[in-house]
Order: C-alpha cells, then structure tokens, then sequence
C-alpha cells in the first residue's frame, strides 16, 4: 500500500528524485522545467519516465499556458506538503481526495497569479485528478454520457457520445504525462506495462475496457483506448432508444427466463456485451450463475454469481489460462447457466456441449456480421479444437444447442440495433437452418443523416413456442405477426 500510493501521488516517480525535483522547483518562482529522463520510443520506457508533471518537455509541447505552469507549480509544492505518511493509512480515496483540496485550496491563497473563483475550483479538480486520478482524462471518464475515450496520442482524443465521434479539446502534456497515467491505470488492476509487455488490456473496477498499447509497439506513441461499458443501458432502456421493440424485449425475456440458448452475434462495439448484459437480468435470481470472460464487463444483478476472468501469459510465457480451460472447469462448479462474455476460439465446442447437457439457458455472443456468418464462425472455432469431429456431427452440435441468435449492428449514424432475432432450426444439407422471427428494414437516411426505418414481424411462430409455454409464460397472441 505504502509504495503504490506514494507513487500514485508523485504520479509513479521515483521518490528521491522527486524530492530533488520538488526542492528544485520550489526554490525558483517560475518553475524551470527540470531535466528528467524524457520518455523516448526506443530508450529504458518507464522506468525512467517521471510524472509528466515534471519530465522534461519535448521540442513539440513547450508552451504551457499560465495556468498549466501554476498547477505545476502547485503539484510540485503539494507533494513538499502533504504528510504521504499520514495519506499512506488512508484507504479511502474520498478522504485523500478532500486532503489534497484543503492543500491546494491553501497553496493557492499564496498564489500570486490572479484566478477567478470558478478557475480555482477548476485547478483544484485538475490537480486532484492529477494526483490519485486519470489527469486531462478524468473529467472525461466522471461524464457519464461519454462512452468511449480513445486517446491516440497526448494531444489527439476522441469521445464517443450518442454513437458519434467526437474530438475532445483535453490534451496530455507529453509522451511521459499520457505515459504515466495508462501506468496507473494498468497498475491499479494489478497489471503492468513497459517494453517487454506493451500492451495491456484490462478492465477498470467499473466495468469499462481498457486497452493500452506503447511504443515500439505503437509506432507513434502510447494509445489508450477506454470503452466504457453500457452504463445504465436496462433492457427497457434499450427500448427506449430505439434498439429493439417493446415486443422484442418481451420475447427474448421469455426465452431466457425459459432457459433458451442464446448467442448474441454483432460486430466490434455494435453492443454485444451491453444487450448480454440486459438479457441476464431476466434470469431468475435463485440460479447459480458463472460468468466467463476475457476482461469481465458483465455486471449482472444477481446475489448468486461467480465471475471468472482469463488471464494471459506472464512476462516470461508462463501461466496462461484460457476460455477453454475456465469453461470446462465451470461446468465442475454446478452452474446452471453459464455466461461467456465472448467465444472466439476452442471454447466454443465445451460450451455448445455444455448447452446440449444439462445447462440450457446459457448465453454467449460472437463476432460476426450476419446470423449465418455467426454459424460458420462457430464451425471455424471448433476446427481450432483440433477434435476431427465430422461436419454433419459438428452442425448438429450446433443447431441442437443454439436456439437463437440476436444480431446487433452499429448503424452508420452510430445508432446501435438489434437487426434481427432468429431461430436456429435444423441441418438441412450443408448448413444449419435459421429462421427469422423479427428484424430491422431499413429505408434509408433522413435528411439528419439518421438511419430510417422499422422493425418488422415475419409472421412466424418459433417451433420452440411450447418451450415458453411449457415454462409457464404465456406470449401476446400476434407477437410473431402472425394471424390470430
Ligand atoms: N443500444 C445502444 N445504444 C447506445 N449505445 C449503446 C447501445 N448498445 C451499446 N452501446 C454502447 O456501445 C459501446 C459498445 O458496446 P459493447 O461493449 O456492448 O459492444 P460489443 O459489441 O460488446 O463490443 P466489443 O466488440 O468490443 O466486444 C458501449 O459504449 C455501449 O455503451
Ligand atoms: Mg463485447
């Protein structure tokens, strides 16, 4: 504890060093930039790189507006003032973030640049997020109408909100600053990232994704790709914004409350795990539940849950585990659903014989653009196994397991879609048999650039209907379209 916060607060430099920086920039009015270790693509990546804050500055980022230099300054003299000591017993965050302000708010009273009072607060809530949060990024990542934060470079990020990409003003002061902060981030979660291993992807407490990825790696400079997960997307939500009907939402309640096997299939970011997610509140909360995952995002309402993560190898190779490995250990731990965040590979034929013995109602997505492309990916993955099972024995498997598939689409106003919801029926010659129960017809794109159109019944009835009968769940005449 002591070490990981007395470098979180001097943002994970080496503390001697900093405290010569410290007395360095305090002994001058104007703090000169210290000569540091510059964070260089090819020279020793992190473990010379000080904070940001203090690093030396490359020839592209030597203007540092007014308030920049103040809060430098501030950071630094922080640093002389506060007693880690005492902050190093402190676990709560809440606490060491309302220390941190009472120093600053004090520092600043000292200050001679004039500030406005709204200024002031600004500065205090920088140099907060500076000390135990995610810096330039932080107010981004409080804003919960931001979904994702892609930052391409210290001075280059986007956000996405409502679907749509949008460059933010924010910037990083350099390399070393972006640098530090995807090392804190990494490093909370236990991981790290430096030469040897430059990428990381890992996810926050919160659920969301994180992905980082440094020099020489990332030709230009570290990328850090934040996806936030889904945040308060409800099943009803999702109505709400025009994912799916009313209508829809009640069947698929009804499939999973009826134990069907569900994939959810779409492609990258078109809300797979977000629509999962929603689908798993409808599973009864007296069922013992796992949960597989690569980085768990899923956050599922209820008591009786048991969440498994993968884990990739360490720095030396050593001590990987995989989906596949997790899934067959899951199915010795009596579930009675198991939910795999995504099957991309070998996993796929434990989890299709898991649906087919005694775990129905499990739910999965996979990456693909149709429900016929998600069929054949399923077939691909369980050629990975390497098992010589024959095509017709491996469709069967699949077409007795999957009882329907979901395809969602990221639409090109970034709208996000359930296209359509189909059976899985039978093999019939050479491929496995869908039928399509509901869908999304577009008709083009409104002068607002908005995606039109409707979601259509086909005025078919799954074969699987007694199933939901059989369950105790009686469906609206006519929800299929069908006569009545
Ligand atoms: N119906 C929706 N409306 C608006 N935003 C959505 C919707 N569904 C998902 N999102 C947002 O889209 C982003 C991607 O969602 P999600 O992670 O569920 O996609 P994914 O298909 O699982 O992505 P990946 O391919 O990375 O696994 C998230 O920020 C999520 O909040
Ligand atoms: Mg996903």
């Amino acid at each position: 504890m002591s070490n990981i916060l007395r470098q979180r607060i001097a943002g994970r430099a080496h503390i001697p060093d900093l405290r010569q920086v410290v007395v360095d920039v305090t002994d001058t009015d104007v703090p000169e930039p210290v000569t540091h270790p510059v964070y260089e693509p090819t020279a020793g990546a992190m473990t010379d790189s000080a904070s940001g804050m203090f690093s030396a500055r490359r020839a592209d980022d030597d203007t540092l507006t007014p308030v920049e230099e103040l809060k430098r300054a501030v950071h630094a003299k922080l640093i002389e003032r506060l007693d880690l000591e005492a902050l190093e017993r402190v676990k709560d965050e809440r606490q060491i973030a309302a220390q941190i302000r009472k120093a600053v708010a004090e520092l600043l009273r000292n200050e001679r640049t004039p500030l406005s009072q709204a200024e002031r607060e600004g500065l205090v809530d920088q140099v907060v997020y500076e000390v135990i949060g995610l810096g330039p990024i932080e107010p981004l990542f409080r804003d919960s109408t931001v979904a994702d934060i892609l930052v391409n470079g210290p001075r280059d990020i986007y956000v996405e909100r409502a679907g749509k990409l949008q460059r933010v003003m924010t910037s990083f002061r350099n390399d070393a600053h972006l640098l530090s902060v995807i090392d804190r981030i990494v490093s909370r979660v236990g991981r790290r990232i430096d030469e040897s291993s430059p990428m990381v992807d890992a996810r926050l407490p919160d659920g969301s994704r994180v992905n980082a990825i440094i020099p020489p790696l990332a030709i230009d400079g570290p990328i850090l790709s934040i996806r936030r997960f889904g945040s308060g997307l409800t099943p009803q939500r999702l109505v709400e914004v025009g994912a799916m009907t009313e209508d829809m939402l009640t069947f698929l309640s009804a499939c999973v409350r009826a134990r069907l096997n569900i994939v959810v299939s779409g492609g990258t970011g078109s809300g797979k795990t977000t629509l999962l997610n929603a689908l798993s509140s409808f599973i009864p909360g007296t069922e013992r539940i796992v949960t597989i995952e690569d980085a768990a995002e899923l956050r599922l309402q209820q008591a009786h849950v048991l969440r498994l993560e993968t884990r990739p190898p360490n720095a030396e190779g050593r001590g990987e585990v995989t989906m596949r490995e997790l899934v067959k250990n899951a199915l010795r731990m009596r579930p009675d659903r198991i939910l795999v965040g995504e099957v991309r590979g070998a996993e796929a034929l434990d989890m299709l014989q898991a649906m087919n013995t005694g775990h129905e109602g499990s739910l999965t997505t996979v990456h693909a653009n149709t429900a016929r492309d998600a069929l054949t990916r399923l077939e691909t993955m369980i050629l990975f196994t390497g098992i010589d099972l024959p095509d017709r024995a491996m469709r069967e498997q699949i077409a007795s397991a999957i009882d329907i598939i979901v395809q969602v689409s990221r639409l090109a106003d970034g709208t996000r879609r359930v296209m359509s919801i189909s059976e899985v029926t039978t093999v019939d010659g050479d491929s496995v048999q869908t039928r399509e129960l509901f869908r999304f017809s577009r008709q083009g794109i409104t002068a607002e650039g908005q995606v039109a159109g409707v979601f259509e019944t086909t005025g078919k009835v799954p074969f699987f209907v007694d199933r939901i009968t059989v369950a105790g769940i009686t469906l609206r005449p006519g929800l299929f379209g069908e006569p009545t």
